[in-house]
């Protein structure tokens, strides 16, 4: 089998993230869904999607960083669920072989951070031609009872675990910006701490870090596994073709050279 390539697509592509009640985009779950299908790309593909208007703000609302709370819990959970759905609906209708992996169901976390995750289900969906679909959402955790597993902590543990060739991170954004503004092409940990200063949270609701925990868990992975990311605007159409076809786009986190 090829090495797989681990696509997510932010919550703020896929939802409203202004709302405060969730919005999905089906409109563009659509184009994406599309842009998946049509992709000529040898490598099997696992997808990851945020959770955006659909888990940040009941998080906020049950105060899920801070306490444990069952309610919030069950209706986090079932809430990213159902834009989970729409987005493997959307990729079937497509002509995607995608099935849906709930990261609560596999997933096991110590004080926020993944501490187990069963992955042989996915080898074996990879193995056979299908594209798993994970997303952003609340899993158990040894020492909190629960916390929120974000999709960006997903990406890095998933693509080490499998052996990714390169991920790709779509977000709402033309990658990451200095302070005036302007796309800074490449990061590596050797310039990450100069970067850093510049680099902050989401400008929406997120609770879990906007591009700053992005790029440090992306830069954290390159520098450990060799494994490099793209972080692209997956806003405009034929953005996701695009990556997939491997162009240079937004901005690439590797290794120091
Ligand atoms: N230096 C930076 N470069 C790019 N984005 C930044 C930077 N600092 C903060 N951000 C914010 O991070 C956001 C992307 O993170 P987030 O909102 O969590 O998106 P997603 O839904 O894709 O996870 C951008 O829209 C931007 O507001
Ligand atoms: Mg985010």
């Amino acid at each position: 089998m090829n090495r797989p390539i681990v696509l997510k697509i932010g919550g703020s592509i896929i939802t409203d993230k202004s709302s405060a009640v969730p919005k999905a985009l089906p409109g563009t779950i659509e184009r994406i869904a599309k842009e998946v299908a049509g992709a000529s790309v040898s490598n099997p593909l696992i997808l990851v999607h945020g959770a955006g208007s659909f888990g940040h703000s009941l998080a906020k609302q049950f105060k899920l960083k801070e306490q444990f709370d069952a309610k919030g819990l069950i209706e986090t959970h079932r809430s990213v669920k159902s834009l989970n759905a729409m987005v493997v609906d959307a990729l079937v209708s497509a002509g995607v072989p995608a099935l849906p992996v709930h990261p609560l169901s596999c997933a096991m976390l110590k004080q926020g951070r993944i501490s187990d995750m069963q992955t042989a289900p996915i080898y074996e969906m990879l193995n056979r031609g299908l594209v798993p679909v994970l997303h952003g959402d609340v899993a158990m955790d040894s020492m909190r009872g629960a916390d929120i597993l974000s999709g960006d902590q997903i990406v890095p543990y998933v693509a080490r675990k499998m052996g990714a060739e390169r991920i790709g991170i779509g977000s709402n954004i033309d990658g990451v910006l200095d302070n005036e503004g302007q796309n800074i092409p490449v990061v590596t940990p050797a310039t990450f701490d100069g970067i850093r200063k510049y680099i902050g949270g989401s400008s929406h609701t997120d609770v879990t870090g906007g591009m700053l925990g992005k790029v440090q868990e992306l830069v954290e992975l390159a520098g450990m596994s060799g494994i490099s990311s793209r972080i692209f605007d997956a806003s405009a159409a034929g953005s996701i073709t695009r990556f997939l076809q491997g162009e240079t786009m937004g901005t690439l986190i590797q290794k120091n050279k």
